[in-house]
């Protein structure tokens, strides 16, 4: 980049104020045409309220900016647009209930837009269902609609808040590839994640933040790693003590006999027989590519979905046509994929959703609020949470929100946690406790699904991986066995189904 050419964006003593919280403190950020820019920081470091100044959704409290060398005031979306501006926010804008093409319609693209949207979705190799309702969407399907509305928009800025956050591997290379595409194609693209080896893949430059300030740049990644990445967003990293692990225990917690679902008409995933049994004390971890049934899987073991009685087992009690509730009562637990969505409301404060899911917190209709102040704290404290209970959920940074969910089902202290990527959009020394807390519930007896296509998490939580691939299960595969290959052929529909053997088997050992 030559030294002398005019910036994209310059931005200069950024400030934004929430309350007590500084969330940006003067921050002064230069974005080139043609590179990846990393914005890095633990959660709540402010790097989302950047992006919301960016996208004009939010106005700052100080500072200015500078597009192409111009003074501009982002004073709403559609000036943003118009300069050229476009983001993805953390917790997507779609409406689920909308198809893809009616939500661009609410975007502002009209119909010639349309038109370009396809050539774009053809030119990038990016196809999204035009007609299919969004809450039938993949979340890489979802991505890639996101992608493709900052593309048809011809954006010379995209500001991406974590958009790999749930994506695997194999989307998580292809969607590099497209970012380092569109810098040689002259537009620059700030990049939020966490996952700290994509940084050092794609990035030309990275600015941590930290409490709203920026406290480090770095412009030669080719000489850094993920070690010191990590330092300059968190600080030292303490080196994870895994525990020993004592073997599962014998007794059966979960099992899956013969499970299978129909699928919904025009979208998803039909399961097919499965048959698996999670023991007492043990880690499965169910990996595999999205929209291979994951979702299904996640919505029938919880009780969003029934099923047939016996197809389904708690210990032994025959469960699969009992809904969320009344297995929440049998000692389930759940973390569903959409945290702010499903189990939660983001307008209530941490108490109140504390209070949706907790029991013994009431009684004869009146709230016990000194216990569930107690508890509430609890989990605030130990996912390092500074606020206080009577904060509103939506308060938080993305990242905060996720540890609050997790805490919350973590401490329910529960016989079976059912956990879709549970290290999703949390900074690396909370993806560190969240794997500790995981752990320490496994020693106390209990039996944890982890649903996940982030292999680098099931890797370190898993006593036995299983692979969905179009509604069918893998068999089961004690960690000693997975190997890279093994995964690969499985993701890919090259592995046997789990057989009822297998589950005979293990219900009788
Ligand atoms: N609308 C709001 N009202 C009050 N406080 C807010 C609001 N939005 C953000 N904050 C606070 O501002 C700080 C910065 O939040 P922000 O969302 O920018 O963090 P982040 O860097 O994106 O974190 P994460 O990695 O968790 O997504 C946090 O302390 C958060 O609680
Ligand atoms: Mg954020």
């Amino acid at each position: 980049m030559a030294e002398a050419a005019v910036p994209l964006l310059s931005i200069r003593g950024l400030r934004k104020i929430y309350g007590q919280t500084v969330a940006n403190d003067h921050i002064d950020l230069t974005i080139a045409a043609g590179e990846v820019h990393a914005l890095l920081g633990e959660n709540g470091a402010g790097k989302s309220t950047l992006v919301k100044i960016l996208a004009g959704l939010t106005r700052p409290d100080g500072g200015t900016l500078h597009w192409r060398g111009e003074p501009v005031h982002l004073d709403s979306p559609k000036t943003a647009r118009r300069l050229g501006i476009a983001v993805v926010l953390q917790h997507f804008a779609l409406c689920p209930g909308l198809t893809v093409q009616e939500n661009l319609r609410l975007a502002g693209l009209d119909r010639p837009d349309l038109q370009r949207f396809k050539t774009q979705a053809a030119r990038y190799g990016l196809p999204v269902p035009l007609d299919s309702c969004v809450m039938h969407l993949s979340a890489s399907e979802r991505q890639r609609l996101e992608l493709l509305r900052c593309l048809t928009q011809e954006a010379q800025l995209l500001v991406l808040d974590e958009p790999t956050a749930m994506l695997g591997p194999a989307e998580s290379r292809t969607f590099m590839t497209l970012m380092r595409q569109l810098a040689a194609e002259g537009r620059a693209v700030v990049l939020i994640t966490h996952k700290l080896q994509e940084v050092l893949e794609v990035a030309d430059v990275a600015t941590v933040l930290r409490r709203g300030r920026v406290v480090g740049r770095l412009t030669d990644l080719d000489a850094a790693n993920a070690r010191d990445l990590a330092t300059m967003m968190v600080g030292d990293l303490p080196q994870l003590q895994p525990a020993p692990r004592t073997p599962p225990r014998q007794l059966p917690a979960l099992t899956m006999h013969r499970l299978s679902t129909a699928a919904h008409r025009d979208h998803g995933v039909a399961l097919q027989e499965l048959s698996l049994t999670v023991r007492r004390g043990e880690i499965l971890g169910i990996a595999g590519v999205a929209g291979n049934g994951q979702e299904e899987l996640l919505a029938v073991l919880s009780g969003l979905q029934r099923t047939s009685p016996a197809s389904l087992l708690l210990e032994d009690e025959p469960c699969g046509h009992l809904g969320v509730a009344a297995r929440r009562t049998l000692g389930l637990a759940y973390v569903p994929s959409d945290r702010l969505g499903v189990g939660t409301v983001p307008s209530m404060t941490l108490a109140e959703n504390v209070l949706l899911t907790a029991s013994g917190m009431s009684q004869l209709g009146w709230v016990r609020h000194g216990r569930l102040a107690v508890r509430t704290r609890e989990i605030l404290a130990h996912f390092h949470l500074h606020q206080p209970p009577q904060t509103r959920l939506a308060d938080l940074s993305g990242g905060m929100a996720q540890r609050f969910l997790v805490g919350r089902e973590i401490s329910a202290q529960p016989k079976v946690l059912l956990a879709a990527h549970p290290t999703w959009g949390v900074d690396v020394r909370c993806a560190q406790d969240i794997i500790a807390a995981l752990l320490e519930l496994r020693a106390k007896g209990c039996a944890v699904v982890v649903v996940s296509e982030d292999l680098d998490e099931l890797f370190a939580l898993a006593d036995r991986l299983a692979v969905l691939y179009r509604g069918q299960l893998s068999p089961a595969w004690p960690m000693a066995e997975v190997d890279e290959h093994r995964l690969a052929q499985a993701m890919a529909g090259l592995a046997p189904t789990a057989g009822i053997a297998e589950h005979h088997a293990l219900a009788a050992g």
